[in-house]
Formats: C-alpha cells, sequence, structure tokens
C-alpha cells in the first residue's frame, strides 16, 4: 500500500459527525448549513440539454474535449476577465470532471525533487490541497489566513527559503471558508515573486461568479497577469467550475486555464489518467458557459440570503460580511468545536468548526474559533437557522 496514504487526514464531515454523535437535539427540525452543496436549481435549458443529447453517451469523449466546448470557456473566459483574443482555445484550456479532481490530480502531474519540494496552501483550506501534497510526494506547507489581515495571505511574509522550495503554491479566491478575494495587486505581487523563484501558482477560483456587487466581480489570475505583461499566462493556471456558478454540482463539469506548457502536460497526464468529460456532459456545459441570466439569477438568491442573516445575527455578534462565495466565516466567542457541538444540541442548526478546516502553523491554529456557515439552504430556512443561532449566543451571556 502506498505508505503516503496514512497522511491523509479524515474529512472534516466525518470529524463533524464524530462531535455531533451523542447528541439529541432539543428544536424538531434540522438545519445544515455545514456542506457546501449548492441547492438552488440547475437551469432548465441544462437539463433539457443533457436530455436532448444522451444518445451520444455511445462515444469516446476526447480528454481534450471537443472544441466548441473549449472555444465557448475561451469567449467566457475573456468576456467574464477582460482578456484579449491571446487566450487561446487550443493551447490554454483543458476541461475537467468539476475543480476537485483537477486540483488533486494536477499536483501529481508537475511536481519533481520529490524530497525537497513544497507545496503552499493557504490555512484554513479545501482539503484537497493537503491531499495532492501528500499524494504526489510534496509537503504541504501553510500559510495562514487570519483576521487581523482580513482573512488575505500576506505572501510577502512568507521566507524566501521557503519559496526556493516552492513547486505549486494554491489559492483560493473567493475564499471557502473566508469569503476573501485577493486584490489584482496581491496577485500581480505573487507572480512577480512565481516569475523570480520559478513556482506555478494554481488559483482555485470556483466561487469567483458569488458575488454581491454586480459591478465588482471578484478579480481573477488570469486577469492579473494580463495586466502585469505576464500574456501568456507563464506559471499561471486557473481552475473553474459550473458547480457553483450554475448549480451543476453533479455533472462534475469545470476547466483549467492558463500556461500553454502545464495545460500540454497536463492534458498528457490527463489521456493516462482516463478522465475525460461525458460528452453529453460537454455539450451541456456549453450552454451553461453561454448563458449569464441564470448565473445573476443566482447570485441574488444569495444576496437577499446574506442580507437577511446579516441582519439577524448582527444583534448579538459581529459578523464580517464576505467579500464573495456563499459562506459566513464567524469569530466564535466560545471555542468552535464547543458552539458547533451545542449549537446542534440546542438548536439543530449544523456548522462547520474552523478547526476542522486548518492546521497549526507558525505557533496558531487560524481555524480555531471561528465556524463556517454555508448559506445553500432556502431564504426561509437560512432565516429561521439565523434566529436560532441568534437564541444560541444569546444564551450564552456573554
Ligand atoms: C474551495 C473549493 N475548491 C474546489 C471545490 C470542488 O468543486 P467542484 O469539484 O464541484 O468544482 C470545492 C467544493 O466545495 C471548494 O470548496
Amino acid at each position: 500500500m502506498n505508505p503516503d496514504l496514512e497522511k491523509l487526514q479524515p474529512y472534516p464531515f466525518e470529524k463533524l459527525n464524530a462531535l455531533k454523535a451523542d447528541s439529541n437535539p432539543l428544536v424538531e427540525g434540522h438545519i445544515a448549513l455545514s456542506i457546501g452543496e449548492p441547492k438552488h436549481d440547475a437551469p432548465r435549458f441544462v437539463l433539457d440539454s443533457i436530455t436532448n443529447n444522451l444518445g451520444k453517451i455511445n462515444r469516446y469523449p476526447l480528454t481534450k474535449g471537443i472544441a466548441e466546448l473549449r472555444l465557448a470557456i475561451r469567449d467566457w473566459l475573456i468576456r467574464r476577465f477582460k482578456l484579449t483574443d491571446t487566450l487561446d482555445a487550443e493551447q490554454h484550456i483543458l476541461p475537467v470532471n468539476g475543480t476537485r479532481e483537477a486540483l488533486f490530480s494536477f499536483a501529481h502531474c508537475v511536481i519533481d525533487d520529490k524530497n525537497d519540494s513544497l507545496i503552499l496552501m493557504p490555512n484554513p483550506f479545501y482539503q484537497i490541497y493537503e491531499g495532492a501534497a501528500f499524494l504526489s510526494g510534496a509537503t504541504p506547507y501553510f500559510y495562514n489566513t487570519v483576521k487581523e489581515n482580513n482573512y488575505l495571505p500576506d505572501f510577502d511574509a512568507i521566507d524566501e527559503k521557503i519559496w526556493k522550495r516552492c513547486q505549486i503554491i494554491y489559492i483560493c479566491t473567493p475564499g471557502n471558508p473566508t469569503g476573501s478575494v485577493i486584490s489584482k495587486q496581491q496577485l500581480a505581487r505573487l507572480i512577480e515573486l512565481a516569475q523570480e523563484y520559478d513556482f506555478i501558482i494554481a488559483s482555485d477560483e470556483c466561487y469567483s461568479e458569488i458575488y454581491f456587487d454586480e459591478q465588482n466581480p471578484p478579480t481573477g489570475l488570469l486577469e492579473a497577469a494580463q495586466a502585469t505583461g505576464n500574456t501568456d499566462f507563464k506559471n499561471c493556471i486557473i481552475f473553474h467550475s459550473l458547480s457553483k456558478r450554475s448549480n451543476l454540482p453533479g455533472m462534475r463539469s469545470g476547466f483549467v486555464a492558463g500556461d500553454a506548457e502545464l495545460i500540454k502536460a497536463y492534458l498528457k497526464y490527463r489521456t493516462y489518467h482516463g478522465s475525460a468529460m461525458p460528452p453529453v456532459h460537454q455539450l451541456a456545459s456549453i450552454e451553461a458557459w453561454n448563458d449569464e441570466t441564470h448565473v445573476q439569477n443566482n447570485r441574488a438568491l444569495y444576496v437577499e440570503k446574506f442580507d437577511a442573516v446579516i441582519n439577524i445575527l448582527d444583534s448579538v455578534i459581529k459578523v464580517k460580511s464576505p467579500d464573495a462565495g456563499f459562506y459566513l466565516w464567524l469569530n466564535t466567542p466560545v471555542d468552535d468545536e464547543i458552539f458547533a457541538k451545542d449549537l446542534f444540541a440546542q438548536q439543530n442548526v449544523t456548522v462547520l468548526p474552523g478547526s476542522y478546516l486548518s492546521r497549526e502553523s507558525d505557533g496558531i491554529n487560524p481555524g480555531k474559533d471561528h465556524i463556517r456557515m454555508a448559506l445553500v439552504a432556502p431564504l426561509d430556512e437560512c432565516i429561521t437557522a439565523a434566529n436560532r443561532i441568534k437564541q444560541y449566543i444569546q444564551s450564552l451571556n456573554l
């Protein structure tokens, strides 16, 4: 057996189930704010496309995807991130089956010098990055994103010795769980560092389409690369998905885009990995990337929920509105595990303790004393959950 498998931590939800195991909630009607699974309706026209194209399942798909899909993604990227037409559907874009598998397998494709290489990742973080580091033979290095810095990374605080060993840095913008968006200036600084120390920036942007101000969408890594004159996106790769944007988590459709050399190597890797997107999903994905109306409507539902929930909680606790994404990252007045356990026992609401999403690094655990709430349930459920959380916080008599 691969000994590195032993290094993989239980998934946060396993820890959560154990935490809740011997509680019997006092209130009827469980509300889960713990899992980040979109729950709004999938677009009808995408479902119709799937139905209409079912017959195409009798063919093997190309790993590279059909040209029409890569073109639709290219056009979407150009529209969304104001890229120029140097972005090329042949060289810069590859469909993947959701960002999770791609974030994981990408590390296996690019890591060399196995004994000394580091993969940098935010802390708290999406656990797949850590698994990718362990199973590619690299060592994870956690850079903290703390309240004092608006839950953003401070790239200049990372030591030169670390940069020298860094082969990949994962960034997550908008962040899960923090909701913080890395600015174009910070991205530009990171690109400068990537050129100086020759590492790859892997930017997980799967929440980029869930934001609150229609005039101010989160910036992306390729947009920042273009602004710095890095128009061939050297050392930069982005990960996008229809899961959150279009409420299609079950379709497993996403893409990676960026540095042509990395895309070429990753395509080679993927042909062996055998992870081509099914033809029906490719066709349905074209429809989804070509439409923005359903994405705007989706955002409007989140705006409504965030306004309502923050409004309720604000009277009992300081709530930081996220820059984007669908999570509230709440600094708790008591230990996060106690908060989550007692909230479940007293109010039948499940939230995720922040320390399940983080590790100790640099002497602190930045997920401690935080909980993550995913506002994915319908508005009325989110409002009920917020009122119950308010009651629980009031019961703490702080
Ligand atoms: C930060 C982050 N990245 C990636 C993913 C994977 O999403 P998908 O594989 O559906 O694109 C998730 C899912 O919750 C996530 O939270």
